[in-house]
C-alpha cells in the first residue's frame, strides 16, 4: 500500500508560451486528480497561470527560488515574491542549475531553508551523472547532496520532497528501469532516516525523473518507493502530461 499522495510535477524548463500555457490549463479545468499536480512554468508566465488556475486544483510551482530574501541580487526571485504570487513549491537544484549555474549542495540547503520559512514545498533535486553510476559511486554522490542539502534543516512538521533525476535519463529517452528507480529510492530513504528520522523519512515524497511517458509512468508508480514523477519533455504535450496525471491518480484512488 502506499502510504504517501502521489505528486506529478511537471518542469517546463525553457519552453512553452502563451500557446502551451492556454491549452495546459484547458486540459485540467473541471477535471479532479487524487494525485497532487504541479506545473513549473518559466517565472514569465506564472501569473497568466495563477490567473487561469483559481478554478483548477492544479498548482504552480517554479524552478528555482532565490537563496536572498531582498536586496541588490540582479535577476533573482525570492520565495516570499512566489508565495506572495501564489505559487506552491519550488524545485531546487535541478542538475541543469548544478551543471550550468554552479549551484552548489551549501547554496541547495539555503534554499531548502528560505523555501520552508516562506511556506514553499522545496523539492530538493539529486543524481549522479553516467560517468558517477559507471564508477560506483552514485551512492557516495547521492548521500553528500543529501547532507549537503539537507543539514541543519528542521522540518517541524513541514512537507520536504526529493527528485531522483539521475543525469543520464534526462532528455535521453533511456529512464532508469523501475527496479533501479525502486533501489536508489530505498538508498534515498534510508539516507533520510539518517538525516532526520524514521518517521520523517516515511512521509517524505521522492519522485523520479529523467524520460518519464505516459508509457512507463504506471511501472515506475507502482514502486513501493516512488512517490511521484518529475517530468520534463513529456509535459510540454498536455494530452500526454494528463495520462501521466491520470495513471498517477488512478494509483492513488486504488491506495486509499
Ligand atoms: P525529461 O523528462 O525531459 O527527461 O526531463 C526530466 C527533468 O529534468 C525534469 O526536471
Amino acid at each position: 500500500m502506499k502510504q504517501r499522495k502521489p505528486i506529478v510535477i511537471a518542469n517546463w524548463k525553457l519552453n512553452g508560451g502563451l500557446d502551451l500555457i492556454c491549452t495546459s490549463v484547458a486540459s485540467f479545468i473541471g477535471k479532479h486528480f487524487a494525485a497532487q499536480i504541479a506545473i513549473c512554468p518559466p517565472y514569465l508566465y506564472m501569473r497568466d497561470m495563477l490567473t487561469f488556475l483559481q478554478y483548477s486544483e492544479l498548482q504552480i510551482g517554479s524552478q528555482n527560488v532565490s537563496r536572498y530574501e531582498s536586496g541588490a541580487y540582479t535577476g533573482e526571485t525570492s520565495a516570499q515574491m512566489l508565495k506572495q504570487a501564489g505559487c506552491s513549491l519550488c524545485l531546487i537544484g535541478h542538475s541543469e542549475r548544478r551543471a550550468m549555474f554552479a549551484e552548489n549542495n551549501e547554496g541547495c540547503q539555503i534554499k531548502v531553508r528560505t523555501a520552508l520559512n516562506h511556506e514553499l514545498l522545496p523539492v530538493l533535486c539529486v543524481g549522479e551523472n553516467q560517468q558517477q553510476r559507471e564508477t560506483n559511486i552514485t551512492e557516495q554522490v547521492l548521500r553528500e547532496q543529501l547532507r549537503g542539502g539537507l543539514t541543519g534543516i528542521d522540518l517541524h512538521g513541514k512537507d520536504l520532497c526529493i527528485a531522483y533525476e539521475p543525469v543520464w535519463a534526462i532528455g535521453t529517452g533511456l529512464a532508469a528501469t523501475p527496479a533501479i528507480a525502486q533501489e536508489v529510492h530505498q538508498f534515498i530513504r534510508a539516507e533520510l532516516t539518517r538525516i532526520f528520522d524514521e518517521a520523517t523519512a516515511n512521509r517524505v515524497r521522492i519522485l523520479y525523473g529523467g524520460s518519464v511517458t505516459k508509457s512507463n509512468a504506471r511501472d515506475l508508480l507502482q514502486q513501493a518507493d516512488i512517490d511521484g514523477l518529475l517530468v520534463g519533455g513529456a509535459s510540454l504535450d498536455p494530452g500526454h502530461f494528463v495520462a501521466i496525471c491520470e495513471q498517477a491518480s488512478e494509483l492513488a484512488e486504488i491506495d486509499d
